[in-house]
């Protein structure tokens, strides 16, 4: 199995990257935790530019996001929403066809931000992504008991992508 991490902080020292790179680690035999890297070089959505010639950048990203059986998204809350540079590549995948369907695990590394979550989740249920609940996790990266809340939310969603890949087969 094969899972799309998608942090949505550009920041070098970012917790929610930090989170990201530490489900890789916790990842069980038979699944991979991809980090992708280039939601920062991404260039601002424009549908007229989608319409004409597809910037390498997004097809990348949208072929990404197809070849995952689930989406891993850790976010933090600026101004009460989401980060500007991520709701952009988020717009650029409302035009991916495989997006809608797709199982998404959300992670939250601030336990006092609820906006963007809010946020995060009435766009993601706009396009039609497979929320699933069970698998999110608010974690303080400080605090003991992260990596386990982590490592739980990861073995909800790898089965909850199981699940939806057994569905899609029929
Ligand atoms: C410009 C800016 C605005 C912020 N606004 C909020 C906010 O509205 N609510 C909140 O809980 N935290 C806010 N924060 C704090 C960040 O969410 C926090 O530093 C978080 O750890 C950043 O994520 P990262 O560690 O992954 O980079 C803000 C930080 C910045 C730089």
């Amino acid at each position: 199995m094969h899972l799309l991490a998608l942090s949505g902080s550009l920041r070098a020292g970012s917790f929610n990257t930090s989170a990201l790179r530490a489900l890789q680690k916790l990842a069980p035999g038979g699944v991979a935790v991809e980090f992708y890297e280039g939601i920062g070089a991404l260039p601002h959505f424009n549908p007229d530019v989608e319409m004409s010639a597809l910037p390498e950048s997004v097809a990348d990203l949208r072929w990404q996001v197809a070849a995952a059986d689930g989406v891993v998204i850790a976010c933090p809350e600026y101004a009460h929403g989401i980060p500007g540079a991520f709701k952009n590549a988020l717009d650029w995948l409302v035009g991916c066809e495989n997006f809608p369907g797709k199982p998404v695990m959300l992670i939250n590394t601030a336990p006092r931000a609820s906006h963007a979550q809010a946020q995060l989740a009435e766009i993601l249920k706009t396009m039609s992504a497979r929320m699933v609940p069970e698998a999110g996790v608010t974690v303080d990266l400080r605090e003991a008991d992260a990596m386990s809340t982590l490592q739980a939310g990861l073995a909800a969603f790898v089965d909850a992508c199981r699940q939806a890949a057994g569905m899609a087969l029929g």
